[in-house]
């Protein structure tokens, strides 16, 4: 099944004031990006090379002028606004022309993944339900919290921020959903703040038995960003790690090229256009590396 990408960086980034006061949080650094390039190179590691990005009003804008249609990358990069913030799940339904039937990959703007993407490969290749993902964490209140069973991905409970956790697995925010979408996101009401949850949707999934779970293991890092501290972090652990290898994490352009996106001419185009001496320096050395 065709699966198509969902960006949402939208919120108001509250827990970031005054950092979010004027900028928009997914355009803020994490180490030496904007912060959408993370999830944005999650999808494209996924081979995924529609992508429509979801933001406010004020801030799509600016992801547009960072990104463009995303021909450069061999990519088509659509974009829509959210009026207000009224769910993570209103996505679908904002999104739901683009879809135009296809199924669907939603990732949250804030969400960085690290490590071999393997389980969300294997997420990707199911023809039919919704696949969630569970990391074990300290503070489960904090998340969407799943209990499953880890050999067959079996769901049994899934509740939203509990106030006791049946389990210590977060639900992070990258999903993966067939061509129901549409259909079980607009069986869902609003919930009582007056949001469209995405843990509705999941469940609605759930009570069809057509929802399962991936376990992350050790060898992933989810990184959180939305306070202080944790952008703190997942700069500086991106840091540590692009110090450690000759590698960039989530460069946009690399990936495109490597998953064949685009081609050696498409490539030596983009390296061509970097303004930048030491990004294009490290797009030129992976040229050669491939080129031998
Ligand atoms: O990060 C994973 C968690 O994300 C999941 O475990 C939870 O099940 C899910 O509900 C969500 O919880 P959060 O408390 O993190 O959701 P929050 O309202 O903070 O929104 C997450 C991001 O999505 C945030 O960057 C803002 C953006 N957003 C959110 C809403 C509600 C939008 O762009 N539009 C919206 O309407």
């Amino acid at each position: 099944m065709k699966r198509k990408g969902i960006i949402l960086a939208g919120g108001a980034g509250t827990r970031l004031y005054p950092l979010t006061e004027v900028a928009c949080k997914q355009l803020l650094p994490v180490y030496d990006k904007p912060m959408i390039y993370y999830p944005l190179s999650t999808l494209m590691l996924g081979g995924i090379q529609d992508v429509l990005i979801i933001s406010t009003p004020k801030d799509t804008p600016m992801f547009e002028k960072l990104l463009g249609d995303g021909s450069r990358l061999g990519m088509n990069i659509e974009y829509a606004v959210q009026p207000e913030p009224k769910g993570i799940a209103q996505a679908f339904l904002i999104g739901e022309t683009f879809l135009d039937g296809d199924g669907c990959t939603l990732i949250l703007g804030d969400n960085i993944f690290y490590g071999k993407l393997d389980f969300f490969r294997r997420a990707l290749e199911f023809e039919d339900g919704a696949c969630i993902f569970g990391y074990p964490v300290r503070d489960p209140e904090r998340f969407g919290v799943v209990e499953f069973e880890e050999e067959t991905g079996r769901v049994l409970s899934l509740e939203e921020k509990p106030a006791k956790p049946k389990s210590h697995f977060a639900v992070p925010g990258l999903y993966v959903y067939d061509d129901k979408i549409i259909e079980y996101t607009k069986a869902v009401k609003p919930s009582p703040r007056g949001e469209l949850e995405i843990t509705d949707v999941n469940l609605e999934y759930f009570k069809h038995d057509e929802l399962r779970c991936e376990p992350l293991g050790r060898g992933i890092a989810w990184l959180d960003s939305g306070t202080p501290a944790s952008l703190l972090e997942a700069s500086s652990y991106i840091a540590t790690i692009e110090h450690q290898q000759s590698y960039k994490v989530a460069c946009i352009e690399e990936i495109a090229f490597n998953r064949g996106f685009i081609d050696q001419a498409g490539f030596e185009k983009v390296i061509a256009d970097t303004i930048s001496p030491d990004y294009r320096d490290y797009l030129t050395m992976v040229l050669k590396e491939h080129t031998g």
